[in-house]
C-alpha cells in the first residue's frame, strides 16, 4: 500500500493537515472507532449492574419528592455519587454502586458539589432537622449558601398525575406492577398520613418509612414528599453485606 509506505507517509499527512474537511471526516472516524470499543462490550456484560439485595422501586411518595427534587435544581449543587475514593468514602460512606441508581431517571450522578453528596443522607438527620434546614439553612448550618425553601411547607402536593408517573417510569425500565400503578395514590397518602394504614404500601414497597415528615400532619405537601425521599436516599441496599464479585485472579490464589 503505497499510503502507508514510509516515503510517502509524511507527504500524504501534509494533505490531511492542509484539507479541513478530510481532517475532520478522518478525526470523526477515529473517534467513532474509539467509542465503539468503549461502548459495545457494556451490552454484552452480565454484569454491569452488580445484584444486590434491597433495591426497589421509589414509591410514589418519594418519586414525588424526587420530582421536586429535580424541579428545584438541587442537583446544580448536589450530586448523589459517592467515588470510590478514601476521602469520599470516609465521609459520605460506602462507594455508591450502580444497582442504587438503576430506577434513577434521570440520574443524579455528577461531581459539582457546591453542597455535599447526598447518595448517603437518608437516616442521618431527623425530619425536623431537615424541615429546618431547607426552610432556612442557615437556622441550622450559620456557614450554609443555601437557598431557602421553605415554600414547600405551605404547597399542597400535586397528587394527580402520580399514577401516570409510575406508568411512564415503567416504560424506561422501572419495574411497577399493575397493583402499584392501581394503588399510587392511596399509597402515597398511606405514606404520609400517621392516620392512614400503611400495611399494603409496605409490603409492595419494602423499607418504606410512614408518617408525617413534614411536622403537619393535616396536610400533604411538597415539604413532606422531599423530606421522605431525603430520608430514604441510600437506605435500602445494606452495602456493609455487599462483596464485590472476585476476579478470575483472586479465586486461583486464595
Ligand atoms: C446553591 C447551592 C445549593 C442548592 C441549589 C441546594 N443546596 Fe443543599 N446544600 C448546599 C450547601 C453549601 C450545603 C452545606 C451547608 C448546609 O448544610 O447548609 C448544603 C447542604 C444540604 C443538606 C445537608 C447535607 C449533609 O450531609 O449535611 C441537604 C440534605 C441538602 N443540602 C438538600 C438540598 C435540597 C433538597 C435542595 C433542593 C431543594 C438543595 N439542597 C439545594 C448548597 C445547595
Amino acid at each position: 500500500m503505497s499510503f502507508l509506505n514510509p516515503k510517502n507517509l509524511f507527504l500524504n499527512h501534509q494533505v490531511v493537515e492542509k484539507n479541513a474537511t478530510l481532517l475532520l471526516v478522518l478525526s470523526f472516524v477515529v473517534v467513532t472507532i474509539g467509542g465503539i470499543v468503549e461502548i459495545v462490550p457494556l451490552f454484552y456484560l452480565q454484569n454491569t449492574i452488580e445484584k444486590v439485595d434491597g433495591m426497589r422501586p421509589y414509591t410514589p411518595l418519594e418519586l414525588a419528592g424526587r420530582n421536586i427534587y429535580v424541579r428545584e435544581g438541587c442537583y446544580v449543587c448536589h450530586s448523589q455519587m459517592i467515588r470510590p475514593f478514601r476521602d469520599e468514602v470516609e465521609r459520605y460512606g460506602h462507594y455508591s454502586l450502580a444497582a442504587e441508581s438503576m430506577y434513577d431517571h434521570p440520574f443524579q450522578w455528577g461531581s459539582k458539589r457546591t453542597g455535599p453528596d447526598l447518595a448517603r443522607v437518608g437516616g442521618r438527620y431527623s425530619d425536623e432537622w431537615h424541615v429546618a434546614h431547607l426552610t432556612d439553612p442557615r437556622a441550622v448550618v450559620p456557614e450554609s449558601i443555601m437557598p431557602t425553601y421553605g415554600f414547600l411547607a405551605q404547597t399542597p402536593l400535586d397528587t394527580s398525575m402520580i399514577a401516570g408517573d409510575l406508568k411512564t417510569n415503567r416504560i424506561v425500565g422501572v419495574p411497577y406492577t399493575e397493583d402499584m400503578i392501581a394503588d399510587a395514590a392511596a399509597d402515597l397518602r398511606a405514606q404520609a398520613d400517621p392516620n392512614m394504614d400503611p400495611t399494603g404500601l409496605q409490603a409492595r414497597y419494602p423499607k418504606a418509612n410512614a408518617r408525617d415528615f413534614d411536622g403537619n400532619p393535616g396536610e400533604i405537601t411538597e415539604m413532606d414528599a422531599l423530606v421522605a425521599y431525603l430520608q430514604m436516599l441510600g437506605t435500602l441496599v445494606d452495602v456493609d453485606s455487599y462483596t464485590p464479585a472476585p476476579s478470575a485472579k483472586q479465586d486461583a490464589n486464595p
